[in-house]
């Protein structure tokens, strides 16, 4: 047999080629879809209220009022845990102790919190959802005690994990099931929360428009699922129902042709907040995301608060004639606790970030740090473990990767990623320090891990000042 330089050369390109085409649909991007229920797409079908009548169309582009000045506290993902339900056995470990959140602190961290906005004068009080650990009736209970010593109006918006959560269970011993609360329920909890002063309530879910002060409206958006679908699933999705979107609209006509200033609240994210999220974590952006951002510019939203996914973090979304920010905030019961503390001021928008530094049962600041960084840290691992040893990434590889994954997911949660100072360090493990399936999972993976480090804003995630325009 044999073959001249050329023919030799070919040969060589071509097994290369195929080598390289094995290797790339072995290791493409990973996208997860399973897991959502959202769809992220616009259908077509849809059609805005603006859209239909010239009147609506014209108003809608007029300039908006400014934001009334104002001080107030956002505080999201309480996830407040009542400690009589158990902690204690195998399955509260199970769920628990491998949870980046610190339920059995909830309490000692929600009395700080409440503490801490006492101390300071402000307006009013924002909670963008997830109030309790899963929906336990009881949680809910002892939390509203909590919210009733704060001496300004608190605000609420439902979380995906507070309304007929399978998960609602206590934990002496072992796991049991306990009453979690329906619709009707969060509405007669919370009722001197937000529903009680609204000037509109939607019929088909919890969202509701109030009137802060005079000029200043609250869109509370409920974003939660309306029934659960799958029997026994916690659904983490978030979506509006084609009524309440209506209803929403709605009540933006109302504002804008009142010339009154709306910001909004709702627990899912409207916009990516790192590059890869939407198909990464497909369930931490709201179903239809871009519609809500559409509706949000043409009525002069430019600003909206969201938690969900625990990290602080600020995005923008430029439109044709004006801007849209969206604003995390991160759960006082995961690391690094953190709240804001936010002004409207001559149509700015003024934030800073605080963070729950001790509790008394962890007096040391740093002990406390520590101890939340590591939960976080373990998180990431149970979640990311598994899965690597499945797809037979040997221990060594696994380490590396599932650290890497930790530095990225600690790192956003804080939020100011960059200046975080890792521009020195490595952020992916290097590729020739792994083996080849190290290398297949980081192809994989990567992105997610960049994605998180990329995630700087314009504007800095914990303290800014944000001009909002009309
Ligand atoms: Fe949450
Ligand atoms: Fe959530």
């Amino acid at each position: 047999l044999y073959f001249n330089k050329e023919q030799g050369l070919r040969m060589a390109k071509n097994i290369r080629s195929i080598y390289n085409k094995v290797v790339s649909t072995l290791s493409k991007p990973l996208v997860i879809k399973r897991t959502s229920l959202a769809r992220h797409k616009n259908p077509p079908e849809i059609r805005f209220l603006y859209e239909e009548t010239p009147e609506i169309k014209l108003m809608a582009s007029r300039v908006a009022a400014p934001y009334p000045n104002t001080k107030f506290y956002v505080v999201s993902d309480i996830h407040y845990y009542a400690k009589s339900l158990g902690t204690e056995g195998s399955d509260w470990e199970k769920v628990a102790g491998r949870d980046r959140k610190l339920f059995a602190e909830s309490d000692e961290i929600v009395s700080e919190l409440v503490k801490d906005i006492n101390r300071h004068r402000c307006d009013f009080v924002l909670i963008t959802g997830d109030m309790t650990k899963d929906g336990e009736r009881l949680c809910h209970e002892k939390l509203i005690e909590h919210l009733n010593k704060i001496k300004k109006p608190v605000y609420v918006v439902p979380g995906n994990h507070d309304i007929l959560n399978p998960d609602a269970c206590s934990f002496h011993g072992r796991k049991e099931a306990v009453p979690t609360i329906d619709h009707n329920e969060f509405l007669e909890l919370y009722h001197n929360f937000g529903y009680s002063r609204a000037v509109s309530r939607d019929p088909a879910s919890l969202s509701y428009m109030v009137e802060i002060k005079k000029d200043l409206c609250l869109l509370a958006l409920d974003t939660t699922w309306p029934v659960t679908k799958i029997p026994n699933e916690l659904i983490v999705d978030g979506k509006l129902s084609e009524s309440s979107w209506r209803w929403a609209e709605e009540q933006l006509i109302w504002a804008k042709s009142n010339n009154k200033a709306v910001f909004a609240a709702l627990h899912h994210p409207f916009l990516e907040h790192w590059q890869g999220q939407i198909s990464f974590m497909p369930e931490y952006i709201i179903e239809n995301h871009r519609r809500l951002v559409d509706l949000f510019l043409t009525y002069s939203v430019r600003v909206g608060f969201v938690g969900h996914f625990h990290a602080q973090d600020v995005s923008m979304y430029q439109g044709k004639w004006r801007r849209l920010y969206q604003i995390m905030t991160g759960s006082p019961i995961s690391y690094p606790c953190s709240y804001r503390r936010m002004a409207f001021q001559n149509n700015r928008l003024i934030g800073l970030t605080f963070h729950i530094k001790r509790i008394p049962s962890y007096p040391n600041s740093l002990i406390f740090n520590n101890y939340a960084r590591r939960k976080l840290r373990q998180a990431v691992r149970e979640n990311t473990e598994k899965p690597l040893k499945l797809m037979g990434v040997k221990k060594a590889d696994r380490e590396k990767i599932i650290e890497s994954g930790a530095d990225a997911f600690q790192a956003n949660y804080a939020g100011n990623e960059k200046a975080a100072g890792r521009s020195y360090q490595p952020i992916l493990p290097p590729k020739n320090q792994l083996g080849f399936m190290g290398r297949l999972a980081l192809k994989a993976l990567g992105y997610v891990i960049e994605g998180m480090w990329a995630d700087d804003s314009l504007f800095g995630d914990n303290n800014f000042e944000l001009p909002l325009g009309n």
